[in-house]
């Protein structure tokens, strides 16, 4: 579909919203204030602080700024449009399901407010109306970093051609054990990093171990190839040494558009003395050569925390999408071995990715769905922070259902006549329902999860010896649920 037809598309679901709107407003809250009346100052500015100046503002990754009046007065048509089809501010959770804390949306009364402020004229209105502005910090959005951890080396992007991930080595100076209770990634050249994941690498840990510190490392195809979920690809020889507390890589922070850094409340990720941190790098080709140097923000904890936040994983790595499929399901399930407090939530699919949806089988056989994203886009990585973490006993399962649209309908779809499978690059495939969750941070990480093949019900003291061989640890190989469907 053409950019021109989607907005005449996305003007006419407009119109019908705001009809809609417009009909809930007299019984949902107060009259929608009279256009013209409506000033940028008073009314417009504290819904664009508390709600847009986080991405939209010089060096985020929104195209425009709306720090000012002069810069957000020529938007306003675009704005009244982007609000009332629920582009903007984005975010993908079907609210039936779940309570999150990082929810974005407007109210209704916001909505209108905005609206009536493009159709009143868009007024400035007078600036003793204005609130403080929000500070921001030199351009980290968690604060001031306790240690800033760069790339080297710029890496050059060529103006063409497809990027083999890169993997960056970085020796992260940790002479101590350390507490991380915020991270965030900031780009250096946001035209060409399409997304980045930041891992812990423990000492001792083989996990690219032919890469220079600091050098740009592919690794070879044939060998142990991490991937984006920072898997092996391969089955693992043994059973040692695994998990957070053995020398398996973790997952710290992730940037993606519309992923926030990670900032923990009262948890924190558990750097190992003497550990590197590893960003893998996937960068696009824009069209113009372009240089990149990726730096890494960390905020340490004060004092022992009281838990520990580790990021697990359902994946499904075995699937084929079949050419034309317009709706292909996906599942995944993992089985928990130890009790954890589920904290978030972060689906995982790339162009054909369609809808997404988390369920949990409690051992006593109740269900609940966690969270559900009907309309999965690819172009928005979004973590899903729950409201209140849930407690899931030993026992417990969590599900992950995906469906997949290869058919030509799908308009990010790069090829329907593929048949498509498990792949680092968009074109391919994923299927991964990331979850964090919170432990004791005493207590051994080696065995939380299992995983297990889809569908399957074994009361959970038999799973040992009904399921395949898996390894179930924060950082695991190729899990045994993957050579199913
Ligand atoms: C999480 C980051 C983020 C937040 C929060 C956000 N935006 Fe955006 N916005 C973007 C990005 C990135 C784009 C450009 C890509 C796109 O159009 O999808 C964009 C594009 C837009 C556009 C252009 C739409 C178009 O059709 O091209 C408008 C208008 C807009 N945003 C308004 C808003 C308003 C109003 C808010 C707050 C109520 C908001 N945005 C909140 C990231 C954000």
């Amino acid at each position: 579909m053409t950019r021109r037809l989607l907005r005449v598309l996305l003007a006419v679901v407009g119109v019908c919203l705001c009809a809609l709107l417009m009909g809930m407003a007299a019984t949902t809250d107060n009259p929608p204030p009279a256009p013209g009346r409506v000033t940028y100052y008073k009314d417009v500015l504290p819904i664009l602080q508390s709600n847009c100046q986080s991405c939209h503002r010089p060096g985020e990754i929104a195209p425009w700024s709306f720090m000012t009046y002069e810069e957000t007065r020529p938007l306003a048509a675009a704005i009244k449009l982007s609000v009332l089809t629920r582009k903007m501010p984005p975010w993908y959770a079907d609210p039936q399901y779940g309570h999150f804390a990082n929810v974005r949306q407007l109210t209704p009364q916001q909505i209108r407010t905005l609206v009536s402020w493009a159709e009143g004229g868009a007024l400035a209105g007078d600036t003793k109306d204005q609130p403080t502005p929000v500070k921001f910090l030199d351009g980290w959005n968690i604060g001031q970093p306790d240690r800033v951890v760069e790339m080297p080396t710029a890496f050059h992007v060529p103006a063409e051609g497809t990027i083999d991930y890169q993997y960056i080595v970085i020796p992260g100076g940790f002479a101590q054990d350390t507490w991380v209770t915020a991270a965030e990634i900031r780009p250096g050249n946001r035209t060409v990093v399409h997304h980045v994941i930041a891992f812990v690498r423990p000492p001792g840990s083989k996990w690219l171990q032919d890469a220079q510190p600091g050098v740009p490392y592919v690794p070879k195809k044939a060998e142990d190839r991490k991937s984006e979920d920072g898997q092996s690809s391969q089955q693992p020889k043994k059973r040692s040494d695994e998990g957070s507390g053995g020398n398996e890589q973790e997952l710290l922070v992730g940037y993606a558009p519309g992923l926030q850094p990670t900032v923990l409340h009262d948890s924190a990720t558990f750097i190992k003395a003497g550990s590197d941190l590893v960003l893998q790098m996937h960068y696009t080709a824009s069209g113009t050569e372009g240089m990149d140097k990726t730096k890494i923000g960390l905020i340490f904890a004060k004092s022992q925390p009281q838990h520990r936040h580790i990021t697990l994983l359902a994946p499904n790595r075995s699937f084929v999408i079949p050419p034309n499929a317009d709706n292909y399901e996906v599942r995944s399930q993992v089985l928990l071995e130890e009790t954890v407090t589920l904290t978030d939530l972060m689906p995982h699919m790339h162009f054909r990715g369609k809808d997404f949806l988390y369920k949990v089988i409690y051992p006593t056989g109740e269900t609940e769905t966690l969270l559900s994203v009907p309309n999965y886009d690819f172009n928005w990585q979004m973590g899903y922070d729950l409201a209140k973490p849930i407690v899931l006993p030993k026992g417990t399962r969590i599900e992950c259902t995906a469906h997949f649209d290869n058919s030509i309908n799908n308009s990010h779809n790069p090829d329907p006549t593929s048949e498509v499978k498990w792949g680092d690059q968009t074109w391919q495939e994923m299927m991964i329902g990331w979850f964090g969750v919170s432990v004791d941070p005493k207590a051994s990480t080696a065995r939380l999860i299992k995983f297990e093949k889809p569908g399957t019900r074994t009361p959970p003291g038999q799973a040992d010896a009904k399921q395949p061989e898996a390894k179930p640890t924060s950082a695991p190989g190729r899990p045994a649920g993957s050579s199913l469907q």
